[in-house]
């Protein structure tokens, strides 16, 4: 055996020691976790408007803003989608804010975000 042979024969074999010690000492029982994550508090969740919120809402800040708002009417929606038009610069035509609103509306009284744990 040249020295090279002997020097790649010794990096081989440590490969396979290196292997077979670790599977050895993977066989520690393990317990299986699972756990539920929130659903993507960025986006619009499903629903009939949610493709508007999708174009127009996330513009500037994420879903969250409005997840997060205490239940509102539709009518102040309507008043916030127009804040958000005219004060803030949103550019979603007149005529597609009453469908957002209701999207809106029914949105917020569902919460994608878990409620913080009580202390
Ligand atoms: C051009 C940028 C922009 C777009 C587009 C936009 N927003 Fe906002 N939004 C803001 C800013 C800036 C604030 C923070 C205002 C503040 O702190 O007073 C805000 C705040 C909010 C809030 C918090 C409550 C409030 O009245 O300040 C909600 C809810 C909200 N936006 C919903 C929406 C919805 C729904 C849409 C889609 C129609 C939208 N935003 C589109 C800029 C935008």
């Amino acid at each position: 055996m040249t020295p090279r042979l002997i020097y790649s024969f010794l990096i081989i074999s440590n490969v396979w020691l290196a292997l077979g010690a670790s599977a050895w000492g993977n066989e520690v029982s393990q317990t299986v976790r699972t756990y539920a994550f929130p659903t993507d508090p960025f986006f619009y969740q499903p629903g009939p408007g949610q493709e508007l919120a999708n174009v127009y809402c996330i513009i500037c800040h994420s879903a969250e803003y409005m997840y997060t708002q205490p239940p509102h009417s539709k009518k102040t929606w309507i008043e916030i989608v127009n804040k958000m038009k005219r004060a803030m610069g949103c550019p979603i035509p007149d005529d597609q804010i009453g469908s957002l609103a209701t999207y809106l509306f029914q949105q917020n009284s569902t919460s994608p975000i878990p409620p913080p744990a009580s202390p």
